[in-house]
This record gives C-alpha cells, sequence and structure tokens, in this order.
C-alpha cells in the first residue's frame, strides 16, 4: 500500500478527528486560495448545505455535475455531494484527480445493489437490457446498459424499442414512475431512498389543507402515494426550474431540504414549505449522508487533496460504456 492509499485508509476509519484546523483560520478563503492554487473545480449537489452551494464552481442535479466533470479542464475535482457521483466524475474524466470531502458519503439507493447481485438477477431474464439509475456504485454501472438520472430517465426510456424487455435498478420508485409515464412494464429492482420514503403522507395531507394555494412538488424517488398526489413531479434541477417559472406563489416541497437554499434565491418572493416527513419530532427531509461533507471536511479534503476517488481499470471502462450511452443518448436534454 502506497502512502496515499495509507493515507485514503486512515482517513476512511478515523475521518478526519487527527487533522487540526487551525485556529482562526478563515476557511472559505482558504479554500479560495487553494481552488486557485491547484487549479481546483468544486462541484456541489443541491442537497449540499448553503455555505458549500455558495462555494462551488458548479451547482447542479446528477446529469448537469456528470458533464461538468466530463468537461472541466481542472487538475483537481472536488465533488461535494455522495460517492457514487464523485465515482461518476473518475468513471468520465480519468486523468483528473477527483476527491470527495467524506468516503463515507454513501447513498443507501446504492447500497441497495451490487454488480454481482445484478449479474445474478439479470440471468433469469437473458432477453432484457439493464437500465439503471445513475444512483449506483461502479459495479453496477459496469452491468448495466445504460445509465439515466432523473432528469433524462423518461426521454431515453422512451427512446429503446417498446418490445425491448428492460431490467431497472436500482430504485423501484422512480422505476414505477417511469412505468407509469413511459407505460412500460420494466422488472424493477426493489431499493429506495430512505430520505424520500420517509416523507408523511398523513401530514403532508395536512400541509395542503393548511396552505390550499400551495402546490406540491416531488423528486421522482417519492413513493407512488406521494407522487399521486402531487402536482409537478421532476428532478432536482426541474423542480427548480418549476418554482421559478410557475404562477404559483406557494409551494410544498418534497425532496431533500437543501435544495431550498437554491430555491429562495431564485424565487425570493415565493413561499417554500418544506414537506413534512413521519418522525414527527424532526421537520427535516435531510439526507445524512449529503451532510457528511462540512466546511471543514471540504478545506482538509483541498489541504491534504484526500480521500482521492480509485477505480481499477477494466471496471471504470465497462462503467464507462453504460455511461456514454447515457451521455449520448441524453444529447438534447438541457
Ligand atoms: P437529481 O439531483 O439528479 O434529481 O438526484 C437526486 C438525488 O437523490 C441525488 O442523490
Ligand atoms: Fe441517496 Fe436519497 Fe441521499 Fe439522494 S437523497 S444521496 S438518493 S440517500
Amino acid at each position: 500500500m502506497n502512502t496515499v492509499e495509507q493515507a485514503t485508509k486512515q482517513l476512511m476509519t478515523k475521518g478526519y478527528m487527527d487533522m487540526k484546523i487551525p485556529e482562526g483560520i478563515d476557511l472559505v478563503a482558504e479554500i479560495n486560495r487553494m481552488r486557485k492554487e491547484k487549479n481546483a473545480v468544486i462541484l456541489a449537489h443541491y442537497y449540499q448545505s448553503g455555505e458549500i452551494q455558495d462555494l462551488a464552481d458548479y451547482l447542479g442535479d446528477s446529469l448537469q455535475l456528470a458533464r461538468a466533470a466530463a468537461k472541466t479542464n481542472a487538475d483537481l475535482i472536488v465533488f461535494c455531494g455522495v460517492h457514487f457521483m464523485a465515482e461518476t466524475a473518475k468513471i468520465i474524466n480519468p486523468t483528473k484527480k477527483v476527491i470527495l470531502p467524506d468516503t463515507q458519503a454513501g447513498c443507501s439507493l446504492a447500497d441497495a445493489c451490487s454488480g454481482e447481485a445484478l449479474r445474478d438477477f439479470r440471468k433469469q431474464y437473458p432477453d432484457a437490457i439493464v437500465v439503471s439509475y445513475i444512483n449506483c456504485d461502479a459495479s453496477v454501472k459496469a452491468e448495466s446498459d445504460i445509465i439515466v438520472t432523473s432528469s433524462n430517465a423518461e426521454h431515453i426510456i422512451n427512446s429503446i424499442p417498446k418490445e425491448q424487455k428492460i431490467i431497472f435498478a436500482p430504485d423501484r420508485n422512480l422505476g414505477r414512475y417511469l412505468n407509469q409515464v413511459c407505460q412500460r412494464e420494466m422488472i424493477l429492482w426493489d431499493g429506495s431512498c430512505i430520505v424520500h420514503e420517509a416523507f408523511s403522507l398523513e401530514r403532508i395531507a395536512q400541509q395542503m389543507a393548511e396552505n390550499p394555494n400551495a402546490k406540491l412538488i416531488a423528486h421522482p424517488e417519492a413513493q407512488e402515494d406521494l407522487l399521486r398526489m402531487a402536482h409537478f413531479i421532476g428532478s432536482t434541477s426541474r423542480l427548480l426550474e418549476y418554482v421559478e417559472k410557475d404562477k404559483a406563489n406557494e409551494f410544498i416541497v418534497a425532496t431533500e431540504e437543501g435544495i431550498l437554499h437554491k430555491m429562495e434565491k431564485i424565487a425570493p418572493n415565493k413561499k417554500l414549505i418544506p414537506a413534512l416527513v413521519q418522525d414527527e419530532s424532526c421537520h427535516c427531509s435531510e439526507c445524512f449522508f449529503m451532510k457528511l461533507n462540512t466546511l471543514e471536511k471540504l478545506y482538509l479534503c483541498m489541504k491534504y487533496e484526500l480521500p482521492e476517488i480509485v477505480i481499477e481499470e477494466n471496471l471504470r471502462l465497462k462503467a464507462l460504456d453504460s455511461l456514454n450511452r447515457m451521455l449520448e443518448l441524453s444529447k438534447t436534454i438541457a
């Protein structure tokens, strides 16, 4: 094991607890200084904390961030999101060093499916192709024929001949939703997002009753019953667009609450109500994984250029095929 691998292992087991941040340091100024000095680009997802979103060179949904990673000229990609997103950046742009503030920033959807399990599963359906949601690890991407995100899934699935049998992994909620809008009968893997499954139908119905002019907007990772109640369903970028352009002035937002930071900026005069979750002691719909990234960890990560995303080359090349198909098939999607 070389020094970088050793340090990465230490970070993964002990986190940053042994690493001191000098007292009184201006983290934002230091991050900005390192960004210039190291020719780094900071990519952040809409579910990151507001302070991280404000520092990002590119803020976006999974598709926009994958595209930004593909075309960057930076030497260092600092990915403020979850592991599968940083891994995707490395698969697409392998000559760049990709770092993620906290490698424990996982995803319940990615955890729900492994490449090996998917390989076994598809043996039952020899004439089916596998379409996987980008929220999966490299081994699942390598076993898939096409990757989709919530922004391009409908478009890509509609481009596949109707008679072609499809296995859709790993999100059963997004899969069910796509079956409905694309009029397909895809075979669904049984995974889900713990954040989007935590919403409470009863409490949201109550919020709708209390705010009769508000429109309910939801991410397609949410459960069927909630999606049925929604006025609009879309990826994070589509939800943002909708709130900005729609005539309504009030919205109940059923996705991870980090999105409100950007929504408030683009629609400052609209009332944005975070949809309530089942746990009554908690108002929020936070993704624990996304919020593992903090300003302190971002600073340390840029300082030490660790933890770095490393992928075995054969695996990377297989995963790249399915990602390239996605990029090709969704060229016309904004
Ligand atoms: P999008 O931003 O692509 O809609 O994805 C949502 C999500 O759950 C990311 O983990
Ligand atoms: Fe995964 Fe859900 Fe968190 Fe997105 S919000 S990273 S799908 S656990």
